[in-house]
């Protein structure tokens, strides 16, 4: 069949496609992001008539099940984040803003899995740096010794062929936005190139049955840049993420064909690399000052994990200009609500001072579990009153200003009491783990009871 080529216009974000250019993405919203790409018809779903359909055998839903042997990565809290280790023939794809340290955790893991067996032939593939940077940062990491095999090439057929005849346990692609077939006629880096690219990749890892890492880089947005339909072809999504001035990254399990999701892993960026954190909770609060009004530690629990992190406000009279508010690794429009429900509820003043909000060590809470800790600390900072060191809070606010019950209540506590925490504020109806060893909790039931706390 001849091969018919045709234009379309395909939205870098989303891959949402068009038959004309336009400005915005009709899909997405973004602005910009539409751009020309030629699509071979004979490539993609142009049924032949002539050669008919096989027959699908269908089978009963029980039966036995092929087992998987994990290859541990001996990284605690890589295995952790992907349910206990990597699955053979699964697709794993890193996202993480540039220079957040993909490249190093990625080379570690290989480097680790290299040494643990001889069996497992390791393949570090980078396509955005030379071989002698990976090198030094080999170098650098202690991990100049490792058999691991290095190339730097951007060409998909040359790494196919190569593959093809070895025993790979784990190959790395670092980026897939670097990435070339030149049966596709548009760059490296377009939706039509990482799409393809990706789907070779995929395909010979689930035939020959290795670990594929597919390093994916991050928009302004903070979607892996290229299509979303990335995501939806690997098994398992990780977003590598932290703050570029703070040293803790988080690796955070989005999609997970083979475990949990919401799972984190926690290391700290040090000079020979990345660190696994064994006790997250005692790092993040390792540099927590007493007596410091606007300061509030509030038990979070991250995936599996219970992790206590301090939540700092700073509230300062506006002066002439208009009321700012500023936050940092939480969702400001959920300050704005707690801050309305402060005003509405319990008679507070707000609307005429800046509040800040940051949580200590860049990190990110999701979880509105931390409405109360924000609402105290904006209280303490307020009232200029500090709260006592050794209390940990949590709880969900209604705008009614009603406290509400939040889930694995034990678990924060059991996490707190470990750090040598003796009191928490608790949303009510907690019942029966009222008494949790050491720790005297108090439930509230509504945020105006919380001002008593100050009087
Ligand atoms: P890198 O892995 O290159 O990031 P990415 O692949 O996500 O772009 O990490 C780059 C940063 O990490 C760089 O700013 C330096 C820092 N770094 C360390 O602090 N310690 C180390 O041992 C290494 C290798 C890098
Ligand atoms: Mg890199």
């Amino acid at each position: 069949m001849a091969k018919k080529s045709t234009m379309q216009y395909v939205c870098q974000n989303c891959g949402a496609t068009y038959p004309k250019w336009q400005g915005k993405c009709d899909s997405c919203g973004e602005w910009n992001t539409i751009e020309e790409e030629k699509v071979e018809a004979s490539g993609f779903s142009v049924i032949n008539n002539k050669k008919k359909g096989g027959i699908i055998d269908f089978v009963p839903l029980s039966g036995s099940a092929q087992t998987f042997q994990r290859i541990k990565t001996n990284i605690r809290e890589i295995d952790r984040v992907t349910g206990g280790g990597l699955v053979p023939g699964s697709a794993i794809l890193v996202g993480g803003d540039p220079g957040i340290g993909k490249s190093t955790l990625l080379l570690q893991v290989c480097a680790s899995v290299a040494n643990a067996s001889a069996e497992n032939e390791c393949f570090y593939i980078s396509g955005e740096e030379a071989i002698d940077q990976v090198r030094i940062r080999a170098e650098r990491l202690g991990l100049a010794q490792s058999p691991v095999k290095l190339a730097s090439t951007t060409e998909v057929k040359d790494i196919i062929a190569t593959l093809e005849k070895a025993k790979p346990a784990v190959v790395i692609i670092d980026s897939i936005q670097t990435m070339y077939l030149e049966d596709v006629e548009s760059t490296p880096g377009s939706v039509a190139q990482v799409r393809a690219t990706a789907y070779e990749l995929i395909k010979l890892a689930k035939r020959k049955g290795f670990v594929l890492f597919l390093v994916g880089h991050v928009t302004k947005q903070g979607a892996i840049a290229g299509p979303r339909v990335l995501e939806h072809m690997v098994d398992t999504v990780l977003y590598f993420e932290g703050e570029r001035g703070h040293h803790f990254r988080i690796l955070r399990a989005v999609k997970n064909r083979y475990g949990a999701t919401d799972e984190i892993g926690v290391f700290e960026m040090q000079d020979k690399g990345l660190v696994e954190v064994e006790n997250p909770s005692a790092l993040f609060l390792a540099e927590r000052q007493g007596n410091v009004s606007g300061s509030c530690v509030f038990a979070g629990i991250e995936g599996s994990r219970p992790v206590l992190m301090e939540i700092q406000a700073l509230v300062s009279s506006s002066g002439y200009s208009g009321a700012k508010r500023a936050v940092v690794g939480w969702d400001s429009n959920r300050l704005s609500m707690i801050l309305a429900v402060l005003e509405a509820r319990c008679g507070m003043n707000l609307s005429a001072q800046d509040v800040y909000l940051n949580i200590a060590g860049g990190l990110k809470i999701t979880e509105p579990a931390a409405d109360l800790a924000v609402a105290m600390a904006v209280i303490s900072s307020l009232t200029n009153k500090p709260l006592p060191s050794d209390m940990v809070v949590f709880g969900e606010i209604g705008l009614s200003g009603e406290v509400r019950a939040v889930t694995q209540p034990g678990l924060r506590l059991k996490e707190a009491q470990k750090l040598g925490f003796t009191n928490a504020i608790v949303p009510p109806t907690f019942g029966k783990e009222k008494k949790a060893g050491a720790l005297s909790t108090y439930e509230i039931g509504n945020v105006h009871r919380l001002v008593n706390w100050f009087n």
